[in-house]
């Protein structure tokens, strides 16, 4: 990296080189950004593809048209790495055919051990490795790989203070991603996002609002709001500075109450709640507030309290059905989803036996399915017992015959209602249909005008499959 440069400095350079790169090509240049992994990763590539428009490039889809390609990884299991080697491999073919594309790789994956090395090592066509920490410095690192061969490799093992730009370039433009804290402080023992993410930090409560109000002055109504665990904002951080509770600070529904009072937001959606830290304020701000949604996304990740003592949840069996119960019977109509891992090391037949009980018994609108997958550094990677993958595969078909008709059954409650849909866009399966979310996150598949797009519309439901419901506009 240069010293002296600042980030504006390297915007305004490479926006020279694109534009002069522009006239030599008689065309624009182009850049393709692909996500892996959460949310948290695809709301990052928001902000990166902001910057790729200050810099001058316009965004496309299909990355053997593009002059630039930035891939932002994901390492929570071992196939989501699999597919960045696989994509590179792709990518290798298109920049043969264009040798003075660049390659960027950053996010999660990047941060482990010695991944960021062992990129550059065998893929020779990539020029830059960057991470989670210094996502910020993506044009200054770029403007480093225009003016020089050797690959840039810039990983930091902490973050600093900065915090990117709100931006207003959003996937769709009525709905917006805010993050409120970053990283995790609860190290599941199988999960390696505290060791790629770092430890917990709240934003200030001011900078969200602003950020809402900004977001909400330039078209968006929904407001989804990142973190690892929200249910612990505000209790940790450096952003916070851990001081005394002002104006400036506050818990999680503290912040939920202050956010619906911006005007033009009407929705306002969270994730991830860690079932330890759901406090009775939280359910509260829930069912009360008209703004906030009634689906809370609450990971239970296993039914056996002895394997839920193992992934180190801090929660057992008992206290989880007692939460989801709290929150059916607090919140009338709430929709509850979850993230389930099969194949822990060490999880018997028994304690997969609990697992299907367990979601039997909470009736989950929604499941996300996982086998689990070894991550060296995470404690659950030295446990004994690794589990065999026949077992482990055969356990995740039998969850999914479980939870899949209960989702079915669940769905077929809503025929006959009207629920309220923020149309998103004209379906890609039928060009007849729009299709959007309502407030319980449930999928909606309806007949209406295209020109609803981006609008809230009343839906009549009149049928459903296991992942959406059908309606028509009333
Ligand atoms: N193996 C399988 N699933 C995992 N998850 C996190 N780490 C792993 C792992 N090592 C799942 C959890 C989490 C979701 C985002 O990913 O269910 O809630
Ligand atoms: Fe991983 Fe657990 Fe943190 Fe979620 S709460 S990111 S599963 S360590």
């Amino acid at each position: 990296m240069k010293a002296g440069i600042t980030l504006e400095n390297a915007i305004e350079k490479i926006r020279e080189y694109v534009s002069a790169r522009q006239d030599i090509l008689a065309r624009p240049l182009y850049a393709a950004v692909k996500t892996f992994g959460c949310q948290m990763n695809a709301h990052d590539s928001e902000k990166l593809e902001a910057m790729l428009i200050q810099m001058g490039y316009n965004l496309i889809s299909d990355e053997r048209e593009a002059d630039l390609a930035l891939i932002n990884t994901c390492c929570v299991r071992e196939n989501a790495e699999n597919k960045l080697y696989g994509y590179l491999g792709l990518l290798k073919g298109v920049k043969t055919r264009n040798p003075e594309m660049k390659i960027a790789v950053c996010g999660c994956m990047t941060q482990r051990n010695t991944a960021a090395d062992t990129i550059i090592r065998n893929c020779k066509h990539v020029n830059i490795v960057f991470g989670t920490f210094n996502l910020h410095r993506f044009p200054e690192l770029l403007l480093s790989a225009f003016e020089s061969d050797t690959p840039i490799v810039d990983i930091w093992k902490e973050p600093d203070e900065t915090d990117l730009a709100a931006t207003e370039h959003r996937h769709f433009a009525k709905k917006a991603s805010v993050n409120v804290m970053y990283g995790c402080d609860n190290f599941c023992s199988y999960c390696i996002v505290p060791y790629v993410r770092g430890r917990e930090r709240s934003r200030p409560v001011n900078d969200i609002l602003e950020e809402i109000k900004l977001l909400s002055a330039c078209g968006a109504v929904e407001i989804m709001l990142l973190g690892q665990n929200v249910n612990s904002y505000g209790r940790s951080g450096r952003y916070t500075g851990g001081g005394p509770v002002s104006d400036n600070q506050t818990d999680f529904a503290g912040l939920l109450n202050r956010i619906c009072e911006i005007d033009g937001i009407e929705r306002i959606r969270f994730m991830t709640s860690h079932p330890r830290d759901l406090s009775d304020d939280l359910i509260e701000t829930i069912r009360i507030q008209p703004k906030v949604c009634k689906h809370v996304h609450l990971p239970v990740q296993s039914g056996s309290s002895r394997v839920l003592n193992l992934m180190n949840r801090r929660y057992n069996r008992e206290s989880y059905l007692e939460l989801a119960e709290r929150l059916k019977e607090r919140i009338p109509g709430a929709a509850l989803t979850t993230d389930i891992i099969v194949g822990f090391p060490g999880e018997t037949e028994a304690d997969f036996e609990d697992t299907l009980d367990l979601a039997e018994r909470v009736r989950y609108a929604g499941v996300f399915t996982f086998i689990y997958s070894r991550r060296s550094g995470t404690p659950a990677a030295a446990m004994g017992e690794q589990p065999d993958a026949a077992v482990a595969a055969r356990r995740f078909n039998r969850l999914l015959s479980i939870v899949n008709p209960i989702i079915y059954e669940e769905n077929q409650k809503h025929i006959g209602k009207v629920l309220t849909v923020l149309a998103e866009k004209v379906s890609a399966s039928d060009r007849s249909l729009l299709t959007g979310r309502a407030d319980n996150n449930a999928l909606v598949h309806f007949a209406a005008d295209p020109a609803c797009s981006g609008q809230f519309v009343r839906v009549k439901i009149t049928g459903c499959k296991t992942f959406y419901l059908t309606g028509e506009k009333v």
